[in-house]
Order: structure tokens, then sequence, then C-alpha cells
């Protein structure tokens, strides 16, 4: 089976310093794939080609299989990603209106948007905001909202970068529980960026970890943090001394995707 996205010889420059040099990478359908690394590393910068928001100087994006002509897709192929960040950047108007917006702007009929609309915010716990100005939510409902935005389109793949990362501990826990089951129980293609072991630890079935625009390692999460590789261990190392437990993962529901 083909993967989903591959990449091939992607090199990604700015100001003549490479930011990516990757040979070969793919996504494959289902999963729930981590990309980790250290500031800087060019974790965002991936995500962004992968998810065809920026195009590389150089290589290749197939999607199942075939080549993305000039690198630009069509937008019937944007329309199968969806992308949240780690800013929730929601707009002007209330949670209901941002996150009916995916649809409107597919001309899906209103009774069905709101329909939608409403089986998401209930899945995101966020129904008692309908009606709330999106820009005085606390950091944890806001990206719920974000969130319920990008999983209303039914994307075939989730972009997400860093997008708890700037929630406080309780609120972030409580988010990525229940995040984890709507991504289990949708199937979505996930590919998640973060810096922090706990949540690529709790959420992802494969990793990446990339250092200096390179994927060094990559496997089922658990395996590439039990053993680092010498690329990887100066890094995964500086985390283990804050995780002194194995990392092992408790997965009954991603086990049956
Ligand atoms: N458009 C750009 N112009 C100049 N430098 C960039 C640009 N985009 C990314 N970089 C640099 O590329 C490197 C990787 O950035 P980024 O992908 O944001 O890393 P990460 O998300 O892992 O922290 C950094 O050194 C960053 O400063
Ligand atoms: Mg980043």
């Amino acid at each position: 089976m083909n993967p989903l996205i591959e990449l091939k010889n992607i090199t990604y420059q700015a100001h003549n310093k490479n930011i990516l040099s990757i040979p070969d990478f793919q996504i494959q359908d289902g999963d729930f794939l981590g990309i980790m690394g250290p500031n800087g590393a060019g974790k965002s910068t991936l995500l962004k080609v992968m998810a065809l928001l920026d195009s590389p100087n150089r290589g290749e994006i197939l999607y199942r299989g075939q080549e993305i002509a000039n690198g630009i897709p069509s937008l019937d192929l944007r329309r199968k990603f969806s992308v949240a960040l780690q800013q929730s950047l929601l707009l002007e108007g209330t949670v209901y209106q941002n996150i009916a917006i995916g649809l409107k702007l597919r001309k899906v009929p209103k009774s069905v948007i709101k329909e939608k609309v409403n089986v998401w915010m209930e899945q995101f716990q966020i129904s008692h905001l309908a009606k709330k100005n999106a820009h005085f939510l606390s950091g944890g409902e806001a990206q719920r909202v974000n969130l319920a935005r990008a999983m209303i389109v039914e994307p075939e793949i989730l972009f997400l970068d860093e997008p708890f990362s700037a929630l406080d501990f309780p609120t972030k826990i409580k988010l990525m529980d229940d995040f984890k089951a709507i991504i289990n129980s949708a199937g979505t293609t996930t590919v998640f960026v973060s810096h922090d072991l706990m949540e690529i630890n709790y959420l992802t079935n494969h990793l990446a970890i990339i250092v200096n625009g390179e994927v060094k390692q990559y496997g089922p999460t658990q395996r590439v943090l039990e053993s680092p590789n010498s690329a990887t261990s100066p890094f995964l190392n500086k985390w283990k001394k804050f995780y002194p437990m194995s990392f092992k993962q408790e997965k009954p529901l991603s086990l049956m995707r």
C-alpha cells in the first residue's frame, strides 16, 4: 500500500542555509505520527512542507503515490488536510461561527452545518460556549475550538504543531485525554509536532526525531524512546532524566486501528 504522503529528496533552504534535508520520509495511513526534536531543529518547517503550506527548494512530495505537480496542491487535495497550531488563531465571531467556517467555505447546507457543529462542540465539550465571542476564551477553551474547527471537515490528515504547549498542566492533560479518544474513534491520520516527551509518549504510535533538519531516528514510539541512537540520545537523554520510568504506553484503542 502506498503511504499517504511521501517526501523524496527534500531540501528546504533559507538564507543559503539548509533547514531541512529529507531523503525519504513517509506518513502512513491511519498513523498517529509524532515529530519531536530540539528547538530550531526544523519540526515546524517539516510540518508545513508535509501539509503543503510551504514549498521546499528541491524534492518531490507524493500523495498516495502520485506526485503533486509543481508542488502545488489542487483545492480538492488541500481540503483533505487540516492544520492546527499552538496559537489557535480564532477569527472574529462566536465559537459556533469559528467551528462552522470550514463547512461554510465548502458550501455545505446550513442545516447540515448546524448538525455537525453541534456534534463537534459536544465531542470537545464546548457546547456551552457556542455563542461566546471566540476572543474571550481561556487557552484550553480556545484550543478545543481550534481542534473542533480542524476536525469538523473530516480531514484525511490532521497536522498539529505544538497544540498543547501553551497550556497549563491540568488543562493540557484533560484536553490530551479527550483528544486522544476523539482521534481514536475518528481514525484520522495525525501528524503531531511537539518538543514534549510526555505528550509524544502518550499520544503517538510512531515517532520521528529530527535534529538539525534531518530525521535521525524513526520507528514505533516506544522503541525509539527506549533505544535512542547516537544522534538522538543527546536530545532524548535530557528528557529521560525527568522520566525515570520506562516508556510503556497504554494503547488499547489505537491498537485496534
Ligand atoms: N523562512 C525562514 N527564514 C529564515 N530562517 C528560517 C525560516 N524558517 C525557518 N527558519 C529557521 O529554520 C530553523 C528551523 O525552524 P523551525 O522549523 O521553526 O524549527 P522548530 O519548529 O523545530 O523549532 C530555525 O533555525 C529557524 O530559525
Ligand atoms: Mg516549531
